[in-house]
Parts: C-alpha cells; sequence; structure tokens
C-alpha cells in the first residue's frame, strides 16, 4: 500500500469536528489512501481525488448520528469503504462489516483496515444475497448500490428484529419509495422515514431512508407465519 504522498488532500475545518480528535489522524491517512491508491487502482474517479472530503468522507460521517451506540452494522457494497470504513473511523463503538463482492476492492478494504488498525472492521468478499438466513445486524448502511426496491430485498433480509436499514440517498429518495411500495409490503416493512442528517460545522450533510420491520418479528416472525 502507497504511503501518504503530497497528493493528500488538506483536511477541510468540518473534519476536525466530524471525527473524535483521536481519530482524525485516521479519517486524513484514509483520505489519503483514497486519493492516491485508490485512483491507481480505479476505485476512486481521478476528478474524485479533490472533493474527497465535501463529497465523500464529510458525507458518510454525517450518517454516525442515526447509529445507535455498539450497533452491529453491515455496509452493503461498501466499494472502496463508503460509508463503511468512515463509519469504522469515526465511531469505534461500532462493530462493522463490509459486505463486497469484487475481490479488487476487498482486497483495498482489507489493506486499509489493516494499515490504520482498525480493530472493529471485517471485511466478507461477497454479495448481500449470500449472507441470508446466516446473520443478522443492528443496522444495514448501504450508498449508490442499487434502486431501493432491489436494495430492500439485498439488504432487508440481514436486519435483526429490531434493527434498521439505512440507505443513504439522492434527491430521488420520494421517487424510489413510491417505487419500491410493492416490496416494502410484500417484505413486511414498516414506512420507510426519510432523514435529513445535518453536516457538522460547515460540512455537508446526507439524505437517507431508514425502514424497519412493520411487526418487529423479522425474517424469522415471517418465516413461522409463513409455515
Ligand atoms: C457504485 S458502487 C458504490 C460503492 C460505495 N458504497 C460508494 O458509495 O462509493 C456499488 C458497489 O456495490 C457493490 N455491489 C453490487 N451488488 C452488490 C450486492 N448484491 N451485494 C453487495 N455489494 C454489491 C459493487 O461491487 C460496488 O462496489
Amino acid at each position: 500500500m502507497a504511503k501518504v504522498s503530497r497528493e493528500t488532500p488538506s483536511t477541510p475545518e468540518a473534519a476536525r469536528r466530524a471525527f473524535p480528535s483521536a481519530r482524525l489522524g485516521l479519517a486524513e491517512r484514509f483520505a489519503g489512501l483514497l486519493a492516491t491508491e485508490g485512483v491507481v487502482r480505479g476505485l476512486i474517479g481521478p476528478r474524485e481525488a479533490e472533493r474527497l472530503w465535501d463529497r465523500h468522507l464529510l458525507n458518510c460521517a454525517a450518517l454516525e448520528s442515526a447509529l445507535p451506540h455498539g450497533s452491529r452494522v453491515c455496509d452493503v457494497g461498501s466499494g472502496a469503504g463508503l460509508p463503511g470504513l468512515v463509519l469504522a473511523i469515526a465511531r469505534p463503538d461500532l462493530s462493522m462489516e463490509l459486505v463486497e463482492p469484487l475481490l479488487r476492492r476487498t482486497t483495498f478494504l482489507d489493506e486499509v483496515a489493516a494499515e490504520l488498525g482498525l480493530t472493529n472492521v471485517t471485511v466478507t468478499r461477497g454479495r448481500a444475497e449470500a449472507l441470508h438466513g446466516q446473520r443478522t445486524f443492528d443496522v444495514v448502511t448501504s450508498r449508490a448500490v442499487a434502486p431501493l426496491a432491489r436494495l430492500l430485498e439485498w439488504s432487508m433480509p440481514l436486519v435483526s428484529p429490531t434493527g434498521a436499514m439505512i440507505a443513504m440517498k439522492g434527491s430521488s429518495v420520494a421517487d424510489e419509495i413510491e417505487a419500491a411500495a410493492g416490496v416494502l409490503d410484500g417484505l413486511g416493512c414498516a414506512t420507510p422515514e426519510v432523514l435529513e442528517l445535518p453536516g457538522v460545522g460547515e460540512g455537508p450533510g446526507a439524505r437517507a431512508v431508514r425502514v424497519r420491520w412493520a411487526r418487529r418479528s423479522g425474517p424469522a416472525g415471517r418465516r413461522r407465519r409463513a409455515s
């Protein structure tokens, strides 16, 4: 793994408030690795390197306010670690499992986690669906992975009976919720909540949709009823 180079983007003031002071150095090293190795390995577009903090790290850090203390979190489709590694850095109390099918990306995730000494991160290579029926989590996050309807099918079977899926979304969120009405109903989900998560200081906020189970019985309960 390349060392942080001259290309490392300078740290904006908002980052000093978004990350605990003891973890800011880790966030800076992650930004440096994304801007160098991330670009070289084609995980981040070259133009993204200039806007790494606002568009990526701080945007993902805004999600942390929606995660209960000590949660077991699965980040579906982590890519280069967004939001999974950002959350693991910002919140050492979280236990993060990053699920990503592509080897090139899981190699990068493993290397970054090792280089930064992130003991609260597990990287799992595979599709989210491969974990269905095996494991559940308090929160299942995602960013830029799939339209909501498909994301629900991949993510909700991983959500514990009292947990939630929290998917970062953009301006299309209302349309995506409407398009997912049949899937929401079929899976037994509660009405989705749109979260407008404030940024810290001058930093960007984030929009996300949170979906819980309607009956707090989760997938196991639904299976029992079906049989
Ligand atoms: C557009 S990238 C987004 C990556 C990252 N979340 C971000 O915001 O930069 C979508 C990622 O989802 C992964 N992916 C696609 N289908 C998946 C599935 N069924 N389960 C888990 N990950 C999946 C892809 O390999 C890819 O890394």
